[in-house]
């Protein structure tokens, strides 16, 4: 689809109204596969709905839920809170990039993992605990990461 055809029928499902574009980017990031919001949706969003790019570039670059980049198909979302902390998180990090090839906040040049550090998952008993594709692994081992990462290569 194109940027043009995708901005007008996002910013129709939001009565094409500038007030919600904060949703509107939302929802355009949610409808690409690699969760980010490439330049020309920006621009055609902009055009779309009669507003400077500047403004749409403003609240796309505020929001730490947008990205401008695309993220890998599979986010390995790796906690590093309290719990996780004592129970060797920053351990499974090490071992997680050194499989992946990447650092905390990257992504694999083919586009298939991103990896992000979190706060806490609700899942403090299991620790240290990741999350990938909203599927929790716990109890984590750096030994247990290549074949947890071969289910989703
Ligand atoms: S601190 Fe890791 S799940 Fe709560």
């Amino acid at each position: 689809m194109s940027a043009e055809r995708l901005s007008r029928e996002v910013a129709a499902l939001y009565d094409n109204n500038p007030a919600n574009i904060i949703a509107m980017l939302q929802e355009m990031q949610n409808r690409n596969k690699n969760r980010y919001l490439p330049r020309p949706e920006l621009e055609a969003l902009a055009a779309c709905l009669a507003v400077p790019v500047a403004k749409v570039y403003r609240i796309a670059t505020f929001f730490k839920a947008f990205n401008l980049e695309p993220k890998g198909e599979h986010m390995v979302s790796l906690c590093v809170g309290t719990a996780c902390h004592v129970r060797g998180a920053a351990k499974i990090l090490t071992a997680l990039e050194g499989e992946l090839g990447i650092a905390d906040g990257g992504t694999t040049s083919d586009l298939k993992f991103s990896i992000e550090t979190v706060n806490c998952v609700g899942a403090c008993a299991l620790g240290p605990v990741a999350v990938i594709n909203e599927e929790y692994f716990g109890e984590l081992e750096a030994e247990m990461l290549p074949e947890i990462l071969n289910r989703f290569r």
